[in-house]
């Protein structure tokens, strides 16, 4: 199923939520080599509890409790300045977070170079990389993994989201060379038995429907089509995880799409559209959507024109 490839001797560690996931797994690697530092990037969401939200770049909902200074921030993508960091305090660095595809921070693809950067500077440096695919992992990029785009193995996954479909399972998948001993991890629900079978049952019509492969060819459709769309800008993405810049005339988009056609998109502040559709979305529902967006951009665009006439008579 999907490329699982070089991770079959990994341990799974169940848990309940995706921030419980980031917790853990920046708890193991700080367990494993003994120390602190983390590199989180710009615009990076992990979760809201203490650890996961101190390595997320939004002020407004990290509250004075969770700052440390063992969490530093480098531009997304820049492998300029990761070289530097590792230079200054390889022997320091604990771990390296990353979303191989932002979400929150407004589908923001990682370059497949950088991502082979981090694992080798990992690798010299005995610093732990920890690939959060909470939102990007389990099929929705077209890979289980989207770092697997790269080519790379992180040494722990953290994994949430799509793992239950709806039901609340997190977990992460431990690299064999980092053995978590007694009392590391833990928590009364994990891996209860409800929560394992709604992951078995996503993971088996995953594979019966061949899902990954499904998101990675109704995605490429879907993102070559919104290329074509007129006034919306910056149209990227990976398999059924897109988004695309919305211009100030088309302020309203996602609203309109919810109430005039029962659409509901996301969004990522302050103009970004984010399309996170079931994996197991159909080429018609595909273009049931493309037409109400059309309809939507028409319908603003009118709008505005006509605004801008009555401002100019
Ligand atoms: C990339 C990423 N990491 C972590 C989380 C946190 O997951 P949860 O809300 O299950 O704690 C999210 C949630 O949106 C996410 O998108």
């Amino acid at each position: 199923m999907g490329n699982i490839s070089g991770k079959e001797n990994y341990q799974l560690f169940l848990c309940n939520s995706g921030a419980e996931a980031n917790e853990n797994a920046l708890k193991l690697a700080s367990f494993y080599n003994g120390r602190k530092k983390v590199i989180a990037f710009s615009k990076a969401f992990h979760g809201r509890t203490s650890l996961a939200v101190a390595a997320t770049d939004n002020p407004g909902i990290v509250a004075p409790v969770n700052e440390t200074e063992n969490i530093t921030f480098l531009p997304f993508n820049d492998e300029q300045a990761l070289i530097n960091y590792f230079k200054e305090y390889g022997n320091e660095i604990s771990a390296v977070i990353i979303e191989g595809i932002q979400g929150v921070g407004g589908i923001n693809l990682a370059r497949e170079s950088f991502l082979q950067l981090i694992r080798k500077l990992c690798d010299e440096y005995n610093a732990v990389y920890i690939a959060d695919g909470i939102q990007c992992g389990y099929g929705r990029s077209g890979r289980f993994f989207s770092h697997d785009y790269a080519g790379v193995n992180a040494d722990i996954y953290s994994m949430a989201k799509g793992m239950g479909n709806g039901f609340p399972v997190g977990g992460i998948l431990i690299a064999p060379h980092i053995q978590p001993k007694h009392l590391m991890l833990g928590t009364t629900f994990g891996g209860n038995h409800l929560a394992c079978a709604a992951a078995l049952a996503v993971l088996e019509v995953i594979e019966k429907e061949d899902l990954i492969k499904h998101a990675e060819e109704s995605g490429s459709y879907l993102l070559n089509e919104l290329k074509k769309v007129n006034y919306i800008e910056n149209v990227r993405g990976k398999g059924l995880m897109i988004g695309f810049d919305v211009p100030d005339i088309l302020k309203g988009l996602k609203k309109n799409l919810l109430t005039r056609h029962h659409i509901f998109t996301g969004e990522s502040k302050p103009n970004v559209i984010r399309l996170l559709p079931p994996l197991n979305i159909n080429k018609k529902e595909i273009n049931q959507f493309l037409r109400a967006l059309k309809k939507e951009i028409k319908f603003l665009v009118n709008q505005h024109k006509k605004s801008h006439q009555t401002v100019m008579a």
